[in-house]
């Protein structure tokens, strides 16, 4: 059944909204009423973004540079927030990126950093902001991948990264599932942005992409709904690849997984 979410007067804070998704999740907020609050490391373009929804949907827009794999991100975001007097009653934990290549070879600080971007701060940030969240009406969105549905050779860390950031937004979603907060875990497939620039040279995105706009589009549109899912893969294609990914021997799942990655090397 349809209930959309009121965001009209409200706040929403958006992580890695300086490109890709992050930056459509907070145009399509900003359209739909709410302030917003823009959070990556690259300050111009939330400026300039922040600029633009202000001028274009009559809303606040507040850049805050951080970058997010600091140990106190997390608690310097909250703190940030309340000495500006916002209280936000949504969050989208979008901000990622991901690391392409044998794990033999991997380097071990840029692994820390992808954990703690990816893992660390989305679970601190949470923490800081879910007793604010519990207090409105509004969503909890955490950005997973569909490599959270199976293990991702060549793609390890980050794929581990986004299982647990699936199993633990479900998780975190059924111990608040009597407050008015929605939460969804949301694990796009590949989709049209600078993700594959930061991935590395050797790596090329996949042909056929969706586009920040169907991505975005569809997760508001499923948390629009009285009792969205747990957790959601747009795109049919994906879907059925995430649900066949639980059926089929593990094995086998590892392997077309593998194949997939294996395909977007370049052999030049
Ligand atoms: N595109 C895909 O195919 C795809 C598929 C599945 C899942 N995802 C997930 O979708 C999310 C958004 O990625 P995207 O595709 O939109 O890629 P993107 O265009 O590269 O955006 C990544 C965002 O994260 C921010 N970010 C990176 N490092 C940060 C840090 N240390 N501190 C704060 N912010 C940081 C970036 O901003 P700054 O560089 O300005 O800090 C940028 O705004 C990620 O979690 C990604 O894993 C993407």
């Amino acid at each position: 059944m349809s209930d959309p979410i009121e965001y009209r007067g409200t706040t929403a804070v958006v992580t890695g909204a300086s490109s890709g998704l992050g930056a459509e999740f907070a145009r399509r907020l900003a359209a739909r009423g709410a302030d917003v609050v823009l959070v990556a490391r690259r300050e111009e373009r939330l400026r300039d973004l922040a600029s633009e929804l202000e001028a274009s949907h009559r809303v606040t827009a507040t850049p805050i540079a951080l970058d997010l794999t600091l140990p106190d991100a997390a608690a310097q975001l909250r703190a940030e927030l309340e000495g500006r007097g916002i209280r936000p009653s949504t969050l989208v934990n979008n901000a990622g990126f991901g690391m392409h290549g044998a794990f033999v070879d991997s380097d071990a600080d840029e692994t820390a950093r992808l954990i703690q971007l990816n893992v660390t701060a989305l679970v601190a940030l949470t923490r800081e902001l879910l007793p604010q969240l519990l207090g409105g009406r509004g969503a909890l969105v955490n950005v997973a991948s569909n490599m959270a549905y199976q293990a991702s050779p060549g793609m390890a860390v980050y794929g581990a990264s986004k299982a647990f950031v699936l199993s633990f937004t479900e998780a975190v979603g059924h111990e608040v599932r009597d407050s008015d907060l929605r939460v969804l875990a949301v694990s796009p497939g590949a989709t049209r942005t600078e993700f594959f620039d930061v991935v590395g040279e050797r790596f090329d995105a996949p042909i056929r992409e969706m586009t920040v706009g169907q991505v975005v589009g569809a997760t508001l549109s499923r948390l629009d709904r009285s009792s969205p899912p747990p957790s959601f893969v747009p795109g049919w294609r994906n879907a059925l690849n995430a649900k066949m990914a639980g059926i089929v021997p593990r094995r086998m799942a590892i392997a077309v997984s593998a194949r997939t990655i294996e395909r977007g090397e370049r052999r030049d």
